[in-house]
This record gives structure tokens, sequence and C-alpha cells, in this order.
């Protein structure tokens, strides 16, 4: 059976304080509900409050792990501004996103470098969340698989069947992040079929384990629909990761959405 994840990713949102405070939130909520094995939580704040969230989440019986939202490929050197997965492992970090569209878009980043950072994250026994996905254009002239496809063999092909079992894939079109717009469920439900699809071109009943999180404007609202589809294992979540309130509702929906 696949693991089901919700996974918060804040961005560029909250420093120490305010992090802290969500965190809390999010926990006292999670108490009063009853935790289902099968589906985990993940936190992505920035890299300044990954230590202090290590300290509040240390312990919990709630399925709630840390993920950093980007790294370097290198473990250490002269690379000002960067953090290594070697940082990141030290800090009990369990999952990475990489290859976010909008590293893509703000920082050129392309699927040559993103698949040395996979390889690096999975080498420290962490999980990579790697995220792909068409814009909006690619979507209006129809090229989109195509596109999805060259970006799942250009980071993901080179890795042996064992490093793919550790992959989480996001799928996270583009024209919906951030926008409100969202594809339906019948469209992401398409998407992540053929994600699947691609990976068991190459690596075959792998890819029936391998969970596919769909991003992209997933709001309290939307998030029963998608998650009862069934190539569909979860979300990333964005600006709705930011109110615990809301985080957790998405987290309800994918808890009774799937059974265990
Ligand atoms: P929104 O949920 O704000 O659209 O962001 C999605 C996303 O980029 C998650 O990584």
């Amino acid at each position: 059976m696949r693991t089901n994840i919700i996974a918060g990713n804040w961005k560029m949102n909250n420093d120490i304080f305010t992090g802290n405070n969500l965190i809390n939130q999010i926990i006292k909520l999670l108490e009063k509900e009853n935790a289902n094995p099968n589906v985990k939580i993940v936190i992505a704040p920035p890299y300044t409050n990954l230590s202090e969230a290590k300290e509040i989440i240390k312990n919990n019986t709630l399925n709630i792990y840390l993920s950093a939202q980007n790294c370097h490929y290198e473990d250490k050197g002269a690379f000002t501004g960067e953090i290594s997965p070697s940082m990141l492992d030290a800090l009990s970090v369990s999952y990475v996103i990489l290859g976010h569209s909008e590293r893509r878009l703000y920082f050129n980043e392309k699927d040559t470098i993103i698949a040395k950072k996979i390889t690096s994250v999975i080498n420290h026994k962490m999980t990579p969340i790697y995220c792909c996905g068409e814009l909006l254009e690619e979507r209006e002239n129809n090229t989109y698989k195509t596109v999805i496809k060259k970006q799942i063999e250009e980071a993901l092909f080179s890795l042996s069947n064992e490093q793919m079992q550790s992959i989480v894939i996001a799928y996270e079109p583009v024209w919906a992040i951030g926008t409100g717009k969202n594809a339906t469920s019948q469209e992401a439900q398409e998407v992540h079929q053929f994600i699947r699809q691609t990976i068991k071109s190459k690596y075959g009943t792998i890819a029936d384990n391998i969970p596919i999180l769909y991003g992209g404007s997933c709001k309290p609202d939307n998030a029963q629909e998608i998650f009862t589809m069934p190539d569909i294992d979860g979300g990333l979540i964005g600006g709705a990761s930011l109110k615990a309130s809301e985080f957790i509702s998405i987290w309800k929906s994918l808890k009774s959405s799937k059974t265990i």
C-alpha cells in the first residue's frame, strides 16, 4: 500500500517565532484527532526554522516529519549561501522538496542539476519530493504530457531500482500554483496516472508504491474531491499550509478519502 502524505510547503513565510507558533497550533489540532498511521504529515518550513521545528516535533506520536524546501548536491565546500544534504540530515530532516517550479522559474534550476540533488538526498537516507508540472501555455497547446515525461526522464531515470523506491513525486501544474485556479480532479488524475505509467515503463511495479501528491491551490473546499482519485496519494500544500485549521482540514480530507 502506498503512503499518503500531506506536506505543507511554507515557501519563504514565517520567522522562528511565527513558525513555532504555527507548528504548535498544528500539533494542538492534531492531538484532538485520531491519527491515521498511513497518512504522514510533512512540514517544510524555511531553513531558519528547521532546528526549532525539530525540537517541537521531537518525540511526537502524530506522524509528523520535517522537510527542507531545497538543498545543494555537494556535502560541503565553497558554495556561499547554500545548505547541504548532510547539514539537513544532521537536523533529522526526513524529506527535501526538489525541483519546485519556483526554483525552476526564479533560480533557473534544470533537471540535470535536480537529478544530482536527488541522488545526494537519497544517499543521505532522506526522501526527495520531486516536483514536476507544466506551464499554462504547455497545458493550452496540449504538450503537457511531453513536458512532464521529459522532466521525469531527466531527473529520475538515472536512479537504480532501489533508489527509485525512496522517491515521492508532486505534480504541480504551474498555472494552478498560488493562482486560486486548480486542475479538476479528473485533470489531476489523468496526469498522476500518466506519471505512474511513465515510471512503470522503466521501473515496473515499483511505480505502484510511489506516492504522487497533487500541488496547486489545494484547499479545504476542493481537497476531498481531489483525494478520492485513485492515483492521488496526498497533497503538497502552499498557501493553505500557513493556517493550521486549513492544513488540518486538508489532512482530514485525505484521512477520510483513503482506507487504511
Ligand atoms: P499553493 O497551494 O499556494 O497553490 O502552492 C502550491 C505549491 O506550490 C506547493 O508546493
